[in-house]
């Protein structure tokens, strides 16, 4: 585990397992396409807050454009999927991230040609596509089958890998089209990581240490012991950007509280009450010292609901 730090949670970046895992996938799905293998796909998925976005963030800076003799060169061009995305809304939203100031001009045809051009001008390797699960129909569950083929098309004539990110159930878009699945491997999903599982636990540690050792400018107890490491899984619910967001609202409370740089239990405890807005009942102090630091496989049930959106009454999915 490795960590790049400037001393600000939102710049560092921790290669814990999974995420060196799927780095390694894009890096080699990327490999591919440079060494003229059939287009494939990768699939990133994860509960909100697992990482998504910083990871391909993180792998899409390692690929800048440049400007040439040639024009423009874009390696990777990267969206967020509209939401409720139209064929015209994706192969526009395609377009304006390639740098096209014409992106809504023309027919749907001329657009898709275009489009189809401009990836190979730019000698485009790979198409991320963030936000996938906006793909599917959020009331009816319905897969945007047009916009869908209208993707894969792109990707074909074009040469580019597809690489998607999304909510786990945007699943459903790639089995929908058996094209679309046969150029896919096996999806890799970033962990919402489980107390009762050793290596989750282990990673989860490591987590917390590469972001307290960012933080020259507030100490506390050591966040890899047991009961810390406890307390910050049942505040964050396993999930690095709820972490993330504890130590963000923390810096903040402490730079408002002049003249210490150690922040306690309490300190802990409000920036975590602070910064989520679900804690669930029983477990909504975490940092309180009359918090049981014994995990129970009912607490740890409990925690790994947090964030679970199928749970929340109105949202079926
Ligand atoms: N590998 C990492 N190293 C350091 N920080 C990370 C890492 N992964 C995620 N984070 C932190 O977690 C925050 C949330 O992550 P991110 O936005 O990527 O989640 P997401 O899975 O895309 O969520 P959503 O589904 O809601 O879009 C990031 O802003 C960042 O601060
Ligand atoms: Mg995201």
């Amino acid at each position: 585990m490795t960590v790049k730090s400037d001393n600000s949670i939102k710049s560092i970046h921790v290669h814990y397992n999974q995420f060196n895992y799927a780095l390694n996938k894009l890096e080699s799905c990327y490999e591919g396409i440079v060494n003229g293998d059939d287009s494939r796909g990768v699939a990133i998925l994860g509960r909100s807050g697992t990482g998504k976005t910083h990871l391909l963030n993180y792998f899409h800076s390692k690929y800048p454009s440049s400007r040439g003799n040639d024009g423009t060169k874009m390696p990777i061009v990267y969206i967020k999927t509209p939401s409720s995305p139209t064929v015209k809304g994706l192969v526009e939203a395609l377009l304006h991230a390639i740098g096209d100031p014409l992106f809504n001009k023309g027919t749907l045809t001329e657009k898709s040609t275009r489009l189809v051009n401009l990836l190979k001008r730019a000698d485009a390797k790979v198409v991320i596509l963030d936000e996938f699960q906006h793909f599917v129909d959020k009331g009816g569950r319905k897969v945007q089958y047009a916009v869908a083929d209208e993707l894969k098309v792109i990707v074909e004539n074009s040469g580019v890998g597809l690489i998607v990110s999304g909510l786990p159930y945007c699943q459903s878009v790639i089995m929908s089209n058996e094209q679309f699945t046969r150029r896919f491997s096996s999806p890799v999903t970033l962990p919402q990581f489980d107390w009762s599982v050793s290596d989750d636990r282990a990673n989860f540690k490591g987590i917390l240490k590469a972001m307290q050792s960012s933080l020259e400018s507030i100490s506390m107890p050591d966040l890899t012991s047991d009961e810390m490491a406890f307390r910050f899984y049942c505040a964050s619910g396993g999930l690095i950007g709820r972490v993330a967001n504890i130590f963000i609202q923390l810096v903040k409370d402490m730079a408002n509280k002049h003249g210490t740089k150690d922040a306690t239990l309490d300190d802990l405890n409000a920036a975590a009450k602070e910064a989520c807005f679900d804690m669930p009942l029983g477990i909504d102090n975490p940092f309180s010292r009359q918090f049981d630091v014994k995990p129970t496989k009912e607490v740890t049930h409990r925690v790994m609901e947090i964030g679970d959106e199928r749970g929340v009454v109105g949202l079926e999915r």
